[in-house]
């Protein structure tokens, strides 16, 4: 699958360091994690101009609670339900072994986190962790909470009146006075700034970037790999389809992020013994 030519840039470049990873959606497809866009997406079953939006999920909820419950139940599952694949397997092994700097994600899943990997730059925030929304004060939820959270929202799901208990229940007010919520980026929002700058800081030295499993359809995640390049680094897209950036990567491997990755190791492991 690794043309000889990506075998060779691989053996050469990727064991010195200063390697980025960016993942989106595909990685955690084999976690059982649908991905947003195209067959099977996430979108394709929610209207994202209604379901990706704050405004639009509260107008929802207004007239048709259920509707909100049920994205909400679906999308919070398939995270509950998920376990790191080898991908986030190999991922951490590669910063343990050095050879990995840090993975900027655009995932929530806590997937790489629960894998192990250590420098984890989340931009669009985290499934797990609730913030406030007026001061950022943050807490992590545990997972057996938020799933009773889901297995509630699921039982009362057509009462609005108990529906309402059970949110200020589990998000409930802050200190400063504000409303805790869910600390994930929606469309329209504003990434956390301190993370974006993270993120330009972690590829301003960054000589190999690999775009896995992302469409790069969504800014700013998806200008990090034009900022890398400008900064000289070198760009590879791991994605079976044509990505934004397919056009501008120095290599594309148009395959699965699970037998990608599993080559790259396989690769950056028999030169270890060489
Ligand atoms: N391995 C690698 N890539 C895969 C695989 C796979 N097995 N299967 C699908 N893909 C690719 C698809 O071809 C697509 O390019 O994963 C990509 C997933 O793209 P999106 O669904 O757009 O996900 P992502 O790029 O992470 O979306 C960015 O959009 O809706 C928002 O906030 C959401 O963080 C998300 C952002």
């Amino acid at each position: 699958m690794l043309s000889s030519e990506v075998k060779e840039f691989i053996k050469k470049s990727l064991i010195k360091g200063e390697v980025v990873c960016l993942t989106g959606a595909g990685v955690s497809l084999e976690s059982g994690i649908p991905v947003f866009r195209g067959k099977g997406g996430l979108w394709e079953r929610y209207d994202p101009q209604i379901y990706g939006y704050p405004e639009g999920l509260t107008a929802l909820f207004k007239t048709t609670p259920k509707r909100v419950i049920d994205f909400i139940v679906d999308f919070y599952n398939s995270i509950l339900n998920s376990k790191p694949n080898p991908v986030h397997r190999i991922l951490s092994l590669l910063e343990r072994q050095g050879i990995l700097k840090s993975i900027i994600t655009q995932n929530i899943d806590n997937l790489h986190q629960e894998s192990g990997s250590r420098n984890v730059i989340e931009l669009h925030g985290n499934a797990y962790r609730i913030r406030c929304s007026e001061c950022f004060n943050k807490f992590t939820l545990e997972k057996e909470r938020l799933k009773e959270f889901i297995r509630l929202l699921k039982k009362y799901r057509s009462q609005r009146i108990k529906l309402l208990k059970i949110l200020a229940r589990y998000f409930p007010r802050c200190s400063c006075g504000g409303r805790f919520r869910i600390d994930i980026v929606l469309f329209g929002e504003n990434l956390s700034e301190s993370t974006l700058l993270e993120a330009y800081r972690q590829l301003d030295n960054c000589k190999t970037l690999i775009v896995l499993g992302t469409s790069l359809a969504v800014y700013p995640a998806a200008n990090l790999p034009f900022y890398a390049k400008e900064r000289g680094a070198k760009i590879i897209v791991i994605n079976p389809e044509i990505t934004n950036f397919s056009d501008y990567c120095d290599y594309q491997i148009r395959a699965e992020a699970g037998k990608a990755m599993l080559e790259i190791f396989k690769c950056l492991t028999i030169q270890d013994h060489a």
